[in-house]
């Protein structure tokens, strides 16, 4: 057997073994709306409270980075409607959300082609990046018009230029220089991958990065996940017996 008993309550979360990473696929905002006879942008809203809460869990709970799948590359493929009301809500959650990131030492990061994003959320972001940039106690990570193939495509050009202008040596290429031409070079991989309704897929999500993370899914859809949920979920990966490809001994 190669887990550990689970703690039976919060207070006996065992603390040194939080992931220090955690990235999530937050996903079924359209289908909560649905099962609601609502609009799907209604359930975008809700979404955002959810992250709002799981924002909050992580920085209090001791997670050092959090990067969420806010919008892929592939969502620019939506109704025109639905990509301009989530780009209104991300606005809105970066302007509202500023003063309450300072207060608890959080820093905004971006990953994705950020470029194809309207100007009022470029500046939004830059924005709240800048007065953000001097928090320490954990890393917010947006992603954002974001997908894994176009990002590791990025990197591939990124170093073949480098190799045709005589600057690199094909032999130099290295697990670790090729990370450090993603848009996550600051950032460690993932220890632990949350997806949200039930769906077993990745979705172009961080493909690199995740080559040895823990994935957890989780039926809930993303505007009813909770922070006790997430806890509970990081209990489980607690279990986890890591081996990376070499055996229990
Ligand atoms: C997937 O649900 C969710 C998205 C494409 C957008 C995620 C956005 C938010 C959670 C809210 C805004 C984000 C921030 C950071 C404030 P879906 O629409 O694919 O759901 P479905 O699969 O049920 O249709």
């Amino acid at each position: 057997m190669n887990s550990k008993p689970a703690p039976s309550n919060d207070t006996q979360q065992d603390f040194s073994a939080l992931p220090k990473h955690v990235a999530i696929i937050m996903d079924g905002n359209g289908r909560w709306a649905k099962k609601r006879l609502l609009n799907r942008i209604k359930g975008h809203e809700k979404g955002a409270d959810a992250v709002r809460a799981i924002v909050e869990a992580s920085r209090e709970l001791g997670i050092s980075y959090l990067t969420l799948y806010a919008f892929s590359t592939e969502n620019w493929q939506r109704p025109q409607a639905e990509i301009d009301a989530l780009m209104v809500l991300l606005k809105r959650f970066l302007m509202s959300e500023q003063k309450e990131l300072i207060k608890n030492g959080i820093r905004l990061n971006a990953v994705g082609e950020l470029d194809r994003l309207p100007d009022g959320v470029q500046e939004a972001l830059r924005e709240t990046m800048a007065s953000t940039v001097q928090n320490h106690d954990m890393v917010l990570n947006l992603a954002l018009s974001y997908g894994g193939r176009p990002e590791i495509l990025k990197a591939v050009r990124e170093i073949a230029h480098e190799v045709r202008r005589g600057e690199l040596n094909p032999d130099q290429i290295t697990e670790a220089l090729f990370s450090d031409h993603l848009y996550t070079r600051q950032i460690p991989d993932p220890e632990l991958l949350i997806r949200t309704s039930g769906e077993m897929r990745v979705s172009n999500f961080l493909l690199w990065q995740i080559a040895y993370t823990e994935l957890i899914i989780t039926p809930t859809l993303w505007p009813d996940f909770t922070r006790e949920e997430f806890i509970e979920i990081l209990r489980t990966y607690q279990q986890r017996d890591r081996r990376f490809g070499r055996t229990d001994d």
